[in-house]
């Protein structure tokens, strides 16, 4: 735990997360929990983000959660926000940490999106469903993370940083998508934000 308050030191929804806590039952409840609580500030309760750019970690698969964290902590994937914690993760025990945020149910995002960008976004997911599936859900055997029901905003940020290569600079495995990403227009990359943060 000292680790945790080191980490966010004054933060005022920690302070109120903890203040609840022996009362609340639920996902402080399940192994793992304690640790999890450093990233609920920014992931809400149980990974299930309220916000359009945070993304949901609720029910993350552990093998697409273990490589986020690394890619983190390496500065493969940079994000001032999440490099500390990511280094607090490996410390703290990464298989607790995914065990407990896979065993929390998923809800998709609250954020609403718009019906016509959905559409737009469907048509247009023709270029990713021989990587990601028809169903948005992904393929664990080719390292394909499941994006169905993440923030709008998160996705189409994930997708910007690709498309100027500065999530995961210089990765070969990652070439197909990045040179995709850099043939679709941002306008557009909003409207495929939009189709996989409908699916369910
Ligand atoms: C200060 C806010 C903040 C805190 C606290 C935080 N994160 Fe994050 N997290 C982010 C942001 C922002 C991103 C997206 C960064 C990017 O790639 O651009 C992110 C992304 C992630 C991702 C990648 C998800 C995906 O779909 O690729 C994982 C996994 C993650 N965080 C886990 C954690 C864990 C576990 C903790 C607690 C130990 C934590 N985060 C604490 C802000 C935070
Ligand atoms: C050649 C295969 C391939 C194609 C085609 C592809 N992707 Fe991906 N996508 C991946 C891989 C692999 C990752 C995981 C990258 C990593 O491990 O950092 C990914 C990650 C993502 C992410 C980040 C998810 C997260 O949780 O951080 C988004 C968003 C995304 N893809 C959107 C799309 C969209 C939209 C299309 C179509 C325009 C597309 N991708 C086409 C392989 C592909």
């Amino acid at each position: 735990m000292r680790t945790i308050f080191r980490l966010i030191g004054g933060s005022l929804s920690l302070s109120v997360v903890l203040a609840s806590g022996p009362a609340a039952a639920g996902p402080l409840d399940a192994p793992g929990a304690a640790k999890a609580l450093a990233c609920s500030a920014c992931h809400g309760l149980g990974g299930q983000s309220p916000s359009n750019t945070m993304p949901v970690i609720a029910g993350i698969a552990p093998w697409y959660f273990k490589k986020a964290i690394e890619d983190y902590a390496a500065g493969r994937r940079p994000s001032p926000e999440m490099e500390p914690y990511a280094k607090y993760v490996l410390e703290a025990g990464v298989d607790d940490l995914a065990s407990y945020f896979a065993s929390q149910p998923r809800q998709p995002t609250a954020v609403r999106v718009d019906a016509g960008a959905v559409e737009r976004g469907r048509v247009a997911s023709q270029q990713c469903v021989v990587c990601h599936v028809e169903s948005g859900k992904g393929d664990p055997a080719k390292g394909i993370p499941d994006l169905r029901g993440q923030p709008p905003g998160y996705l189409a940020n994930q997708m910007l940083l690709f498309k100027a290569d500065r999530r995961s600079p210089g990765d070969a495995t990652l070439k197909a998508l990045k040179e995709l990403m850099k043939s679709i227009p941002d306008d557009q990359i909003a409207d495929l934000a939009a189709y996989y943060s409908s699916l369910r």
